[in-house]
């Protein structure tokens, strides 16, 4: 299969290219764009070395299937072509997730979604993906009605960018020069703050906006309750979540660990006496969300509290849409692309 990344000089991008070649993906020919910037740089597919191309104007990108992570403007602006000229557009970006033509897919919990695609499957926000990495199996067991999240989101949320960003505010800090922050409004070095996106006349913002309506769409529950509260923090990678759940029925600690024990996608990290639980370096580089504090809420009769990491450019992007794709080809190429 002749593939292309968009965005393939990114931090998204990167993984992109290490992940298909990691799981043998049957890639044929590659095209790797990104924008003018890094045109003619040399990027690594499998130790082949391979140029870098800005996009062609008429958005025909030579291949078969197109994996899109250069933002969202870029995936407005072009997408719709580059299906047009008969490729599957797997989109990283927030551009056409709320279409209604569009399906938003997390393999584990609605791989069907894809047989519906007209062009373009959309990629979850990376947040809501991890979410309901947990959220999606006791919603099957146990009819999810409501959710209270608190994010502890890793730099790299904000691209390669904020990576360099948190290495730099720290380096600054420790030695006691000035610095200022350029990625983020504020300091991210010993410091935590807001999500850095738009806050909404409501009070929530874009972030927090996302797990709600995005997580009722994958889910297929228009009546959802979400509230999230998302947060930066100064890690590099991996993003962690408090989340507090109810069900339509009242549902034990017990028998939420036995759901999430064997719920794809998930390992349990739940020791109590030994006071190990889901960490961001744990779960950097890893497939699979961690999830553990399993506990029965006691501010929540019923409900249930949990905490879980989760590698946000692995499984809260490029993992989760190498895995739409090799869904794409296990279903017989749905879409006749
Ligand atoms: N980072 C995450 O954890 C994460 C998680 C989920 C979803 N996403 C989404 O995935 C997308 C990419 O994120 P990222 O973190 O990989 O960002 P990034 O590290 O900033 O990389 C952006 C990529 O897009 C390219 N690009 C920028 N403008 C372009 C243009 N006009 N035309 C073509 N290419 C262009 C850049 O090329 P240059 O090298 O030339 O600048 C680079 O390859 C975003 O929509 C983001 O919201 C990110």
């Amino acid at each position: 299969m002749n593939i292309a990344i968009v965005g393939s000089t990114g931090a998204v991008g990167q993984e992109l290219r290490q992940l298909l070649h990691e799981r043998s993906f049957p890639v044929t020919g590659v095209r790797f764009f990104s924008s003018p910037r890094s045109a003619g740089k040399q990027v690594d597919f499998g130790g082949t070395s391979v140029t870098v191309e800005a996009l062609p104007e008429d958005g025909n990108l030579g291949a078969e299937l197109v994996f899109s992570s250069a933002g969202g403007s870029v995936a407005k602006a072009h997408a719709r072509a580059w299906a047009e000229h008969g490729a599957l557009v797997v989109d990283n970006t927030s551009a056409w997730r709320m279409d209604p033509n569009t399906p938003l897919v997390v393999p584990e919990v609605n791989a069907d979604a894809i047989d519906t695609h007209a062009g373009i499957i959309a990629n979850p926000n990376c947040s809501t993906i991890l979410a309901l990495m947990a959220l999606a199996p006791l919603h099957r067991a146990f009819g999810l009605t409501r959710a209270t999240v608190a994010t502890y989101q890793a730099v790299s949320g904000a691209g390669a960018k904020g990576l360099d960003e948190l290495t730099r505010m720290t380096r600054a800090a420790l030695d006691g020069t000035p610095a200022e922050p350029e990625v983020f409004e504020h300091s991210v070095a010993f410091n935590l703050f807001s999500h850095d996106s738009d806050v909404g006349e409501d009070g929530y913002n874009v972030e927090e906006r996302k797990l709600l309506l995005e997580s009722r769409k994958i889910l297929g529950v228009p009546d959802l309750a979400v509230s999230a509260t998302c947060v930066r923090v100064p890690t590099y990678r991996a993003h962690a979540e408090a989340i507090h759940a109810a069900f339509e029925r009242p549902v034990s600690d017990d028998e939420a660990r036995a759901v999430l024990a064997s719920a794809p996608g998930v390992t349990l990290v739940d020791d109590r006496a030994g006071n190990r639980f889901p960490m961001p370096l744990d779960a950097s580089g890893q497939d699979n969300v961690l999830v553990g504090r399993i506990r029965e809420d006691a501010s929540l009769p019923g409900g249930i509290a949990l905490f879980l990491a989760g590698d946000q450019i692995r499984k809260g992007a490029a993992l989760n849409a190498v895995q739409i794709a090799e869904a794409w080809l296990e279903r017989g190429r749905p879409g006749g692309r």
